[in-house]
């Protein structure tokens, strides 16, 4: 048994997110593949790196040998999985189409991926909001602190419209072909959440710019039902000055956007940033082949519908 759940590009919103604005984001057709088959003894294998887990349900100790910060979300997901779908002994194996911590939301998509699977091998039926929130809860316990916008767009699939306290959502038009480019990520989500937070008490300012990413998050929502791909483009170009006024984009995307200008409608960083992920919405088709000849890992993406599911 295999479950798909799609990565998560973040179209509009990241770090207001964080304090109660809207954000727009779209699930993708590259994510993560989690296959789950009955055993006699739980074990996790990611990629081409084996990792062993020992989990003892009684004393709820485990024990690991292998990458901790992955591991760390597989672990959750088990222990969150159990609570919700009682135990089961099965080996879990983890694919994913990215290198994780690049912002393209593996973390998210690994333990919606791992919940989902866990519920399938183990007989039971999960709802695709019960699993929004069941992922969100393993987001929350290991980062400390997450919106709930990757784990629901991993698992309800789509471009959605994410209001995050409290969590609701509206399904939005697609939005067609997006190219990734991904940058070296510096820093950790949780680490550059944190700065934005620390710069955010010491200038009142900030506030100002922190409703502005809303003011565009409205205004992108119309864009993208009216598919008016120029003012998404815009959008996106806005949304990115407003993030490097948070501190979180740095010169090589700033470069790497005006070199690509000819060929894009827009872009910007897309999660926490520092490096990572920049979401492009392609103009011309040879946006990937630019990326290419730069020495920058380029994907083509599209809207995955359908949210994580049993393939
Ligand atoms: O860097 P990522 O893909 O984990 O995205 C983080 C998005 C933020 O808005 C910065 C944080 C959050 O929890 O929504």
């Amino acid at each position: 048994m295999i479950v798909f759940s799609p990565g998560v590009v973040k179209l509009f919103g990241e770090h207001a997110v964080v304090y109660g604005k809207p954000a727009i984001a779209a699930a993708i057709n590259r994510g993560v593949r989690v296959r789950c088959v009955r055993s006699d003894r739980t074990s996790i294998r990611a990629g081409k790196a084996h990792v062993d887990l020992e989990y003892d349900a009684d004393r709820g100790s485990a024990r690991a040998m292998g990458a901790e910060r992955f591991l760390s979300y597989a672990l959750a997901s088990l222990k969150t999985a159990e609570r919700a779908f009682g135990p089961l002994k099965a080996s879990f194996e983890i694919e994913g189409d990215f290198p994780p911590g690049v912002g393209a939301a593996t973390s998210a998509a690994t333990s919606v991926g791992v919940i989902k699977a866990y519920a399938a091998c183990a007989g039971a039926d999960v709802g695709k909001e019960e699993l929004a929130k069941l992922g969100h809860a393993v987001e929350l316990e290991v980062q400390g602190a997450a919106s709930p916008m990757d784990a629901a767009v991993s698992a309800l699939g789509g471009v959605l419209r994410i209001t995050p306290y409290p969590f609701s959502y509206k399904r939005l038009r697609p939005v067609g072909r997006l190219a990734l480019a991904v940058l070296p990520r510096r820093g950790l989500t949780k680490d550059i959440v944190a700065d934005v937070r620390a710069l955010k008490t010491r200038r009142k300012s900030v506030d100002s710019v922190i409703d502005a990413i809303g003011a565009v998050v409205s205004e992108a929502e119309q864009c993208v039902e009216a598919g008016d791909l120029e003012c998404l483009g815009e959008l996106m170009h806005i949304n990115n000055w407003l993030l490097g006024a948070l501190g979180v984009v740095d010169d090589d995307v700033i470069s790497l956007l005006k070199h690509l200008r000819p060929f894009i409608y827009g872009g910007k960083i897309s999660g926490a940033g520092r490096g990572g992920v920049v979401v492009l919405l392609p103009r011309r088709p040879e946006v990937e082949e630019v990326l290419s000849g730069l020495g920058i890992p380029a994907y083509a993406v599209e809207v995955d519908e359908l949210g994580a599911r049993v393939l």
